[in-house]
């Protein structure tokens, strides 16, 4: 583990500039810099990076964050990963704290189940190529099936013969702890103490991580599966985490990245026999349903997902069941069903290469509107079941949440109202229906706090949703919060600062966005413990979604910022660039805003009330409310505001 004061030392030393510039041509413009978008493709510039607020944001597709997720995200590194670059590049001795004993017996474990298992695929290897009963029955038996040498030594295959512990014997004798080999899976005990093979008889699959490094396996009967399990696969343990095994990733990661997709399908043989034909952008989700970190470790490569699976029912349904995931981490998902009982194996055995790859292409199906299709096949006339499918869709497409999805999401909307024959408004507004519960279930269940370390965030840049009823009053509310990041430290005058003057003014008042509640009240908690909170202090906080709330409240588009520019010189208010103005201003609209809407609501109170007192006191609170916005509006200058 890197010491906190390193950490701390690396984030002092971060030059923004510096390091995005390494990868993107930036042009200054005002206070930033401007350039073309690293994560998406593009023609104008719209990828802002702020040198003083150390973060970017890219206004065409959203992604946004500061120098470490930045090369996190760029180069695919891990967060340690980019520190050290960081490390490196700023000459900094990282110095590393002391691991937990707990940590360093799972490190321990880890190492020297890699150990084992490295040994065991080399023995079985060897026994495939040079035993009798290996090349017999083993290579004989992949021979038959169409592997060749070349690819079953890039996948390291191989046998583990029939005899009771040939295996057990061998790594017993290089001195393997046993209850380690236990924990591998390629052991188990028999009677009492005996160690015997857990693969007798079987062919060997060995599963690599995404450095090429075996932690686990899969062992196929020869032949046809009657009495036993096809595949035994290895127990879960230190390293073999089956939830984010993804088979094949490592041999085919670049083959993902140059073709920009990534292909899909179930099993061991249907990644080898489509390598060996040449098609090397394909992974094996194992049989089971996908799952969040397979679909994350695919999206650090591309955001393109074509799922091959059988044509067959249970295929199908196995392929449906990652559609909402997938959609949720905005991924474009495809399918593709193998026809006549094939699997993508068997399949491209058959036909070869050439033809397998037509046959992609042409049957490349769009996921969702193949889910639609198959549920109005099934729903035929029943008005009933018509209806539930509407409902059904409109859910699925309200997992398309992110900013950058937006017009993706209108295309379906439009695709699927047309399909479904009804109105494309009515769907857009079901769809909208959908978010909103879906935001309100998750305010509820999940106040804030909790939601750091959990494994989703599904509104990453909240704020730029199509909730545009949210949008009124939010600008207001996080304007607040720009000013109070910005200048919240500096002095108001000779007895306060900017932020306890924010606090006062805004004393009776309250957020109706409750993000931008929350930073504010994270800030206020913060700086009354004397901390000296800064946009920089949000900008590396764990929690990503704070993070990118700070980014979007701080950071503007620059025509945007252009305009709000403009839209102050024409206030005519002097000194209007001056930090105090800017607050004074932001305060002052934030509060009128909010006056108005007690505006309204008291009207309405008004309306309903039932009794003389009733009234009175309400038109008491009318007349307080309309001094408070003339005050305001004279503060103001003569703004009238919508
Ligand atoms: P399949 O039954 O489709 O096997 O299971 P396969 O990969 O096509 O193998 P061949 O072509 O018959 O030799 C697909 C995947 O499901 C998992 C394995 O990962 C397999 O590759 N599986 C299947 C198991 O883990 N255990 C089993 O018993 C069966
Ligand atoms: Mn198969």
């Amino acid at each position: 583990m890197i010491s906190p004061q390193t950490i701390e030392q690396i984030k002092n030393r971060i030059d923004i500039i510096d390091v995005v510039g390494e990868y993107v041509k930036l042009k200054k413009r005002g206070a930033n810099y401007l350039g073309l978008c690293p994560f998406h493709n593009e023609k104008t510039p719209s990828f802002t990076v702020s040198p003083a607020k150390e973060l970017y944001k890219c206004f065409g597709c959203g992604k946004s964050g500061n120098t470490i997720t930045f090369l996190m995200e760029h180069d695919k590194l891990s967060y340690v990963e980019a520190l050290k670059w960081l490390a490196t590049r700023y000459n900094i001795e990282i110095e590393e704290t002391e691991t937990s004993p707990e940590q360093k017996q799972q490190q321990l474990t880890a190492d020297s189940l890699y150990i084992i298992n490295n040994a065991a695929q080399k023995f079985f290897t060897e026994q495939l190529y040079q035993s009798e009963e290996g090349r017999n029955i083993a290579r004989s038996y992949l021979q038959e099936r169409g592997f060749r040498d070349p690819i079953i030594q890039k996948f390291q295959l191989g046998y583990n013969p029939s005899a009771k512990n040939i295996l057990a014997t061998h790594l017993i004798q290089q001195q393997f702890n046993k209850e380690l080999l236990v924990k591998s899976g390629l052991v188990v005990i028999r009677n009492e103490n005996e160690l015997a093979d857990n693969y007798r008889n079987r062919i060997i699959f060995p599963i690599h991580n995404n450095t090429g490094k075996v932690i686990g396996f899969g062992a196929r009967v020869i032949g046809s599966a009657d009495k036993a399990p096809k595949y035994i696969n290895t127990p879960e343990n230190e390293i073999y985490i089956k939830s984010k095994v993804l088979y094949g990733s490592y041999f085919a990661r670049l083959a993902i990245d140059k073709a920009d997709e990534c292909l899909l399908v179930e099993g061991y043989t249907d990644v080898i026999s489509l390598h060996q034909a040449g098609i090397e952008n394909v992974v094996a989700s194992g049989g089971t349903s996908l799952t969040v970190d397979q679909l994350r470790t695919i999206k650090k490569y591309t955001n393109n997902l074509t799922i091959i699976y059988d044509g067959d029912a249970a295929g199908i349904k196995a392929a449906l069941r990652g559609l909402d995931m997938a959609l949720e981490e905005s991924l474009n998902v495809k399918l593709v069903l193998i026809p006549d009982k094939e699997d993508p194996d068997s399949y491209v055995n058959k036909v070869g290469a050439v033809v397998f790859n037509q046959f992609i292409a042409q049957n490349k199906k769009d996921f969702i509107l193949f889910q639609l299709e198959v549920m109005l096949k099934e729903a035929g006339n029943d008005v009933g079941q018509k209806s539930n499918i509407v409902n059904q869709i409109a859910e699925t497409l309200s997992k398309i949440n992110k900013a950058e999805d937006f017009t993706r999401q209108q295309d379906y909307i439009k695709q699927c109202a047309s399909l479904l024959k009804i109105d494309e408004a009515g769907l857009t507004n079901l769809v909208n229906k959908f978010k909103r519960e879906k935001l309100a279930k998750e305010e509820k269940k999940l106040p804030f706090e909790d939601v750091k370390g959990t494994p989703h965030q599904p509104f990453a840049d909240t704020s730029e949703t199509s909730l545009d009823l949210l949008q009124q009053d939010e600008v207001h509310e996080k304007a607040v919060i720009r000013v109070l990041l910005e200048y919240g430290l500096k002095a108001w005058d000779e007895k306060k600062t900017m932020a306890e003057y924010i606090f006062e003014e805004l004393e009776q008042f309250h957020f109706d966005n409750s993000d931008w509640e929350h930073i504010f009240s994270m800030y206020k908690t913060a700086f009354e413990y004397g901390e000296e909170p800064t946009t920089k202090s949000f900008l590396y906080h764990t929690d990503e979604k704070i993070r990118n709330l700070v980014i979007t409240a701080t950071l503007f588009p620059f025509e945007l910022s252009q305009k709000w520019d403009e839209k102050i010189e024409g206030l005519n208010i002097t000194n209007r660039d001056t930090a105090q103005e800017d607050v004074r201003m932001t305060i002052n609209y934030f509060k009128l805003k909010k006056i108005k809407k007690m505006f309204e609501e008291n009207q309405k109170d008004l309306e309903t009330a039932t009794s003389f007192e009733e009234q009175m006191k309400f038109i008491e609170i009318h007349r307080q409310l309309k001094e408070a916005e003339r005050e305001l509006t004279n503060r103001l200058g003569t703004v009238i505001l919508k």
